[in-house]
């Protein structure tokens, strides 16, 4: 296939270009480096100097986009590009929906217009477990039709782009021009790829594997839990951890199975959940290092327990995390981080 991915330069959409590529795929990544990192783009095209192209710009630009998808002659789009941030998306919402939904409707049109009119075939929209918000009890494991309530703008942005991405389907097959259309709510996602070559760099880094492995490496002094009186077993919140690996596995089988005309939703994590202080004893046990941990209050907008209830995917797309421990997940994570103590170093 030919294929654009959007926010290719960021943590999880750089993991989707290696694969891709490594699949024989043609790939475009397309990043406005505002979160994102030239130097994994650098790096693919030196790899895949054939079938790798990076384009530096923002999705609003219709115009740049569609010329894009034109000259490659493209067919299918991976939508990662967006800001993803919680608790900067409750600061600066405007932000948030200037982007997330603004720039993809600018991707969107681009798709629409591409190829003479015919457009866009195939496409697949990273979609998160913020749209579900803090689902109640009886929706733990979290299936498809959990009710999507989200509780910050970041996840109303994602559940807002996948009705846009919904009615836009709709809108395809009334022309008998239909696209397989795919929605992917990750849950929380983690590792690297174990080439060594791609890793996770954000810039400020706040999520919980990196910020453990960090302060297990000496670059923090200290870490801090956020809420020990969460009514779970340990008292600390719960989450689900897929590697970014199985993740984009899940891509790929989508690719390959949802045919066009069809539009299918699945939540994508491992299904087992872990709380927080399991999470870094699994740190302290790959590190061997006993780092200083505080306890503090409760971070705002932080769900009790979100893990995936992932029937659908395993059946309908036959997908099988290869990932299925914690250590294992934390371990590649540790791996890249040793090796790349300033990230990217850019
Ligand atoms: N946590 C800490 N200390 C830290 C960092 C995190 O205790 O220094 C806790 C959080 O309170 C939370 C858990 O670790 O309970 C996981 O936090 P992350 O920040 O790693 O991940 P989130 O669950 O907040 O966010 C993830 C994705 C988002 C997505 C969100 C949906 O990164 O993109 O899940 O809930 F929107």
């Amino acid at each position: 296939m030919r294929i654009l991915v959007t926010g290719g330069a960021g943590y999880i959409g750089s993991h989707a270009c290696l694969r891709l590529l490594q699949d024989g795929h043609f790939v475009v990544a397309i990043d406005n480096l505002d979160r994102g990192h030239q130097t994994p783009m650098d790096m693919l095209g030196s790899v895949y100097p054939d079938s790798f192209r990076f384009v530096h710009s923002d999705l609003g630009n219709t115009k740049i986009v569609l010329d894009t998808i034109n000259i490659h002659s493209l067919d299918t789009v991976l939508h990662f590009g967006a800001l993803a941030y919680v608790g900067e998306s409750v600061e600066q919402p405007l932000m948030y929906y200037k982007n997330n939904i603004a720039s993809g409707i600018g991707l969107l049109d681009a798709c629409d217009q591409a190829h003479n009119g015919a457009g866009i075939s195939r496409f697949i929209f990273s979609s998160s477990c913020a749209t579900f918000g803090d689902p109640s009890d009886d929706m733990i494991p979290v299936p498809e039709h959990c009710p999507q309530t989200p509780t910050s703008p970041y996840g109303s942005t994602k559940l807002q782009m996948e009705q846009i991405l919904i009615d836009y389907a709709k809108k395809r097959e009334l022309d008998n021009n239909p696209i397989a259309l795919t929605i992917l709510r990750y849950f929380n996602v983690a590792g690297a790829d174990t080439s060594g070559l791609l890793g996770e760099d954000h810039s400020p880094e706040t999520h919980l594997i990196p910020v453990a492995i960090n302060a297990a490496l000496g670059r923090r002094t200290s870490m801090t839990i956020f809420g020990t009186d969460y009514p779970t077993p340990d008292g600390t919140n719960i989450r689900d951890y897929v590697h970014v690996d199985d993740l984009i596995d899940a891509h790929v089988l989508a690719m390959n199975t949802i045919s066009v005309g069809q539009c299918e939703a699945f939540n994508i994590g491992i299904g087992k959940g872990y709380s927080v202080r399991e999470v870094l004893e699994a740190v302290r046990r790959v590190s061997g290092v006993d780092f200083p941990i505080q306890d503090a209050p409760r971070r705002a907008g932080d769900a009790v327990a979100l893990f995936c209830d992932s029937h659908k995917v395993r059946t309908v797309l036959g997908w099988e995390p290869r990932y299925t421990d914690i250590d294992a997940i934390v371990s590649t994570a540790y791996s890249w981080m040793l090796s790349h103590p300033d990230g990217y170093a850019e």
